[in-house]
C-alpha cells in the first residue's frame, strides 16, 4: 500500500489513475509521494517516507530540487502536458493581432445604448479591419512541445512556417509537418517572417534574446508573440520598436507595468495553461510518473535524477539506489551484493549532473544486512526495495 499527499487541489481525472493500492493521506510526513501545483515547498521539512514529488505543471521554482536530490527524493514535472492549451492561445493571439478584434468588441460595447448601433457598426467597422493569417510567414523560435504544435496548426491554417531550434529533440522533429521550413539561423526568421513566436525556456543564454539587434533585422510591421517568458524579450527595446512602427503588435501572456494597457500590446494574464484539459493532462501525467516510479523504480521526466527504465518489475527482487554521481559507486554496490551471495540479473546506472540512479534486478531478494550496508556507502542517499 502506498500513500500520497496533495499539497494543492489536483484534477480528479489524474487522481483516479491511482489503483486500490494507493491511499490519500492528509499527513505529508507519512506519504510516499507528494503531488503539488503551486504550493511553496522550500521551507517544508519532509519526512523520510517521502520518495517522490510530482509537480503537475512544468516549472519547479516552488520545489527545492537540489535539497530533494541530496535526500534521494525524486522530483518529477509534466513537460508538454499543457502544450495544446498554450498552442491554442498562440493561435488566438495571432488572430487578435491581425484585426482589431478587441478594439472592435470594446467599441460595440460602448455603443450599446444607441438604437442605430447596426448602422453605426457598418460605418465604423473599417477602423478595426486588418489582414488574414493565411499565406503569411510565421517564424517559430524553439520547436519543443509547444512550438511544434504551433507549427503544425499554423500550417493547417495556411501559413508558411519557418522553424528555428538548434537543439530540437528527435521526438519533436518526427512530429513536425514536412512542410515546415528548417531555418538554420535566427536572421532568416527575423528577415523573412510576418509573425514571430518564441517558445524557448528562459536561461541566461536566452534572456533578452529578442533585443534591439533582433528588432533591427525584422520586417517592418512584424507581429511578435511571447507565450514563453517575459524576460526573453527586451521590452524597452520592444517599446521603441513599436513606436517606430517596426513592430505592429506585441502579444504577450505576461503582465507587467511596462506592457499593461500600452497601445499596440495585447496582454493576457498568464492564461497559456489555464484550461481544464491542461490541468487534467498534467495531473494524469504526474500520477503515471509517480506510479511507474513507486511500483517499478522507473524514472521519466525527473528534474533532479536521470531517466531510467527497466520496464515492469518481473524479477524476484529489484532495488533502487539514489546516490551522488561519484567514482567507485557501482563497484562498491556490486561488491556488497556479491558478498551477500546476491546475483545481479540486470542493472542500469544513469547520471544527471551531480546525482545518479541505479536500478538492479536480483535473482533473489536482498537481505536486510545487504540493504543496510548499501545505505552506509558514502554518497548513497536512498536505497529502496521495489520488490
Ligand atoms: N504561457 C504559459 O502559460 C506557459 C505554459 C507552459 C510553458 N510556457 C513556457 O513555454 C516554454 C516552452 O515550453 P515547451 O513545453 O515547448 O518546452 P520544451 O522544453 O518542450 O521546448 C523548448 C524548446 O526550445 C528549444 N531551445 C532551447 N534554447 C533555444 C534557443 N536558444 N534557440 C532556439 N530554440 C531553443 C529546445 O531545443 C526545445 O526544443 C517553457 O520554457 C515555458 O517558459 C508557458
Amino acid at each position: 500500500m502506498f500513500q500520497y499527499h496533495c499539497l494543492n487541489p489536483v484534477a480528479e481525472r489524474g487522481l483516479k489513475l491511482f489503483s486500490e493500492d494507493y491511499r490519500k493521506t492528509e499527513n505529508i510526513n507519512e506519504a510516499d509521494a507528494v503531488l503539488v501545483r503551486s504550493a511553496r515547498m522550500h521551507d517544508m521539512e519532509l519526512g523520510d517516507s517521502v520518495k517522490a514529488i510530482a509537480r503537475a505543471g512544468a516549472g519547479v521554482n516552488n520545489i527545492p530540487v537540489d535539497a530533494c536530490a541530496e535526500k534521494g527524493i525524486v522530483v518529477f514535472n509534466t513537460p508538454g502536458a499543457n502544450a495544446n492549451g498554450v498552442k491554442e492561445l498562440v493561435i488566438a493571439g495571432m488572430l487578435l493581432a491581425s484585426r482589431d478584434i478587441v478594439g472592435g468588441i470594446e467599441w460595440v460595447a460602448g455603443q450599446k445604448d444607441k438604437e442605430n448601433i447596426d448602422k453605426l457598426a457598418e460605418k465604423q467597422k473599417k477602423q478595426f479591419a486588418g489582414c488574414e493569417i493565411s499565406g503569411k510567414k510565421l517564424g517559430i523560435i524553439g520547436l519543443g512541445a509547444i512550438g511544434a504544435m504551433v507549427a503544425n496548426s499554423a500550417t493547417h491554417l495556411g501559413m508558411e512556417v519557418y522553424g528555428y531550434d538548434p537543439y530540437i529533440s528527435i521526438d519533436a522533429a518526427w512530429n513536425l509537418s514536412r512542410t515546415i521550413k528548417h531555418s538554420k539561423s535566427l536572421d532568416e526568421i527575423y528577415s523573412q517572417c510576418d509573425y514571430i513566436t518564441i517558445h524557448v525556456p528562459l536561461f541566461d543564454s536566452t534572456r533578452k534574446m529578442i533585443n534591439k539587434e533582433a528588432f533591427d533585422k525584422m520586417k517592418d510591421g512584424v507581429v511578435l508573440l511571447n507565450f514563453a517568458r517575459d524576460l526573453l524579450v527586451d521590452e524597452e527595446a520592444l517599446i521603441n520598436a513599436l513606436e517606430s512602427g517596426k513592430v505592429k503588435k506585441y502579444v504577450t501572456d505576461f503582465a507587467n507595468p511596462l506592457v499593461a494597457g500600452r497601445e499596440g500590446i495585447l496582454v493576457t494574464p498568464h492564461l497559456g495553461a489555464s484550461t481544464e484539459e491542461s490541468e487534467e493532462n498534467c495531473a494524469e501525467m504526474a500520477v503515471k510518473e509517480l506510479r511507474n516510479f513507486l511500483e517499478n523504480g522507473n524514472i521519466k521526466n525527473s528534474v533532479n535524477f536521470p531517466n531510467c527504465d527497466m520496464g515492469t518489475c518481473v524479477s524476484v527482487g529489484r532495488i533502487a539506489i539514489c546516490h551522488r554521481n561519484i567514482p567507485n559507486m557501482i563497484s562498491q554496490v556490486t561488491k556488497i551484493l556479491g558478498a551477500e551471495g546476491l546475483n545481479i540479473a540486470d542493472m542500469t546506472n544513469k547520471s544527471k549532473g551531480e546525482y545518479a540512479y541505479t536500478l538492479i534486478d536480483l535473482e533473489s531478494a536482498a537481505s536486510q544486512e545487504a540493504l543496510e550496508e548499501l545505505r552506509a556507502v558514502e554518497g548513497v542517499s536512498k536505497v529502496r526495495v521495489i520488490k
